[in-house]
């Protein structure tokens, strides 16, 4: 059976997940296709760096089959319908919008649904790739299956490091199996100083490679422009993981 590579891109807020992981689509499509992308941030946006326009959530379709399951169908059926239709199609990839779940309580039938069509619709897919909200705790919570690949990003600050090394901890005891965790240093301008090297060293975190502070992706968002394509920093981050991982 193919089970499909799933890479999490998690970290503080606005150190650029949704920047890296519209990077990631925009560089795997050129590996292997299709490729779902997951935006599991309640403020949606990834759908702007990859360029589509999305109807729907997730979290719009719990409450429609909570609440009006037409009675020809089980609550399954529906939602395994409702869910193809939510469905975004791209060039090459499919995007999923988690959106913002109602109230509190989400664990309820409905949501196991969810996690059931989630790994069943993953299989079709050669890469799923997630951006996650900033922090760790929906981690657990909103990933069904286990992960391949988990990207912690920073920005070069002392603050970004501190918090990618508590996520880091966090991801450890989260009760999601992750096979691989490696940090990226977003927006570099060069190495990162020996004080905060030294603290990754220590927390057994590994640096996958750095991301060049770049003017024309800042620019763009400030634009509302907001495609983000390919970066060849990144390209070479994720070959790097990949070799490893064929080892
Ligand atoms: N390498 C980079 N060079 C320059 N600007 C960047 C870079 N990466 C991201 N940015 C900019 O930083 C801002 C935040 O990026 P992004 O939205 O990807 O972060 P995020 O971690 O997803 O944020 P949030 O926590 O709000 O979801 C955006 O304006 C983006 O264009
Ligand atoms: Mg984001």
């Amino acid at each position: 059976m193919h089970l499909a590579y799933i890479v999490a891109v998690a970290g503080k807020g606005g150190v650029g997940k949704t920047t890296i992981s519209a990077m990631i689509v925009q560089y795997l499509l050129k590996i292997d296709k299709p490729i779902l992308a997951v935006d599991a941030d309640p403020n949606s946006n990834l759908n702007a760096t990859l360029g589509l326009k999305y109807k729907e959530t997730i979290a719009d379709i719990r409450e429609e089959v909570k609440k009006q399951t037409p009675e020809s169908f089980s609550k399954s059926e529906f939602f395994g319908l409702r869910l193809e239709e939510a469905l975004v199609e791209g060039n090459g990839f499919d995007l999923l919008v988690m959106g913002r779940p109602e109230g509190p309580g989400c664990y309820c039938a409905v949501n196991n649904i969810l996690r059931e069509y989630l790994a069943k619709i993953s299989k079709k897919y050669k890469f799923v790739v997630i951006d996650n909200e900033a922090g760790m705790e929906h981690l657990s919570r909103r990933t069904a299956s286990d992960i391949d690949l988990l990207l912690l990003v920073s920005d070069p600050t002392m603050v970004g490091v501190n918090s990618a090394i508590n996520a880091f901890n966090t991801a450890k005891g989260a009760g999601v199996k992750i096979k691989d965790i490696t940090l990226v240093i977003n927006k570099s301008k060069g190495e990162l100083g020996p004080d905060k090297l030294k603290l990754i060293k220590n927390a057994g975190l590994r640096i996958g490679g750095y991301i060049g502070f770049q003017d024309e992706i800042q620019k763009n968002s400030e634009t509302g422009k907001g495609v983000v394509e390919a970066d060849s920093d990144l390209e070479n981050i994720i070959d790097n993981l990949f070799k490893r991982e064929k080892k």
